[in-house]
């Protein structure tokens, strides 16, 4: 029986641990990795805080997922835990709705009530967020974060490092990243491709460094 290991006990950990309560209520949660030990203690009801990721040896039956939104910290984590050999578990909540051919990576999270069209792509430690529609053919790389209530129409590519804020949207056969992370503020939408930068707006334009 594995058991689950959680990177971060923040409110994106707490979530987890409820989805992986609704998702497989027989899966064993060991606990989080949080350098903060008191981190929970105005929480009631979870498994306890480990200790910190770093120097954190994985036991034979560990699984791990990483909760932290930022897509370069959640990538640096995700490659400290890879590289002690710690292996990743993928999660969709029993409310999220997954077509036809779709493949998820591990460490990947879709949440609550999101969609995820047929023939979709979702690469490693993806989020997709909780009401969130990604749709049919979109390919999301790894460390890819789409945030609550986000849109993406289909054929989107959205490269390594993507992340989208909470409402945002795209129009179909978008593309993003490639040259660089791309950022998307909440509420924008994109209507075109673009390579790499911060995008604000409706439609999204590139705003500042
Ligand atoms: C864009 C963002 C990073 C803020 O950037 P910032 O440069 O620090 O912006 P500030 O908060 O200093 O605001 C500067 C101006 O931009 C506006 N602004 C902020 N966010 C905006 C957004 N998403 N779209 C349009 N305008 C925005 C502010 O209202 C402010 O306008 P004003 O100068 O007329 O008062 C932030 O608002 C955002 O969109 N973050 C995404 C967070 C998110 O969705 N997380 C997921 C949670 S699950």
């Amino acid at each position: 029986m594995k058991s689950l290991v959680i990177v971060g006990a923040s409110a994106l950990g707490r979530e987890y641990f409820s989805y992986v309560c609704d998702a497989c209520p027989s899966m064993k949660v060991k606990g989080f990795l949080d350098s903060r030990p008191d981190v929970l203690d105005r929480f009631a009801g979870y498994p306890p805080v480990l200790g910190p990721a770093e120097g954190y040896r994985p036991q034979d039956d560990d699984v791990f997922l990483v909760a932290v939104g930022d897509s370069a910290a959640r990538r640096a984590y995700a490659e400290r835990i890879a590289a002690v050999g710690g292996k990743f578990h993928t999660l969709v909540h029993p409310t999220a709705v997954v077509g036809r051919n779709v493949q998820i990576g591990e460490g990947s999270v879709v949440r609550p009530m999101a969609v995820i069209g047929s023939d979709a792509t979702v690469g490693r430690h993806v989020i997709v967020g909780t009401q969130s529609l990604v749709a049919h053919d979109c390919v999301m790389d790894d460390f890819t974060t789409i945030s609550p209530g986000c849109h993406v129409a289909g054929r989107c590519h959205f490269h390594e490092g993507t992340f989208m804020g909470i409402h945002g949207g795209a129009v179909p056969d978008v593309e993003l990243g490639g040259e660089g992370a791309v950022f998307v503020a909440a509420g924008a939408v994109v209507t075109r491709s673009f390579a790499s930068g911060r995008l604000r707006g409706v439609p999204a334009r590139q705003i500042g460094k």
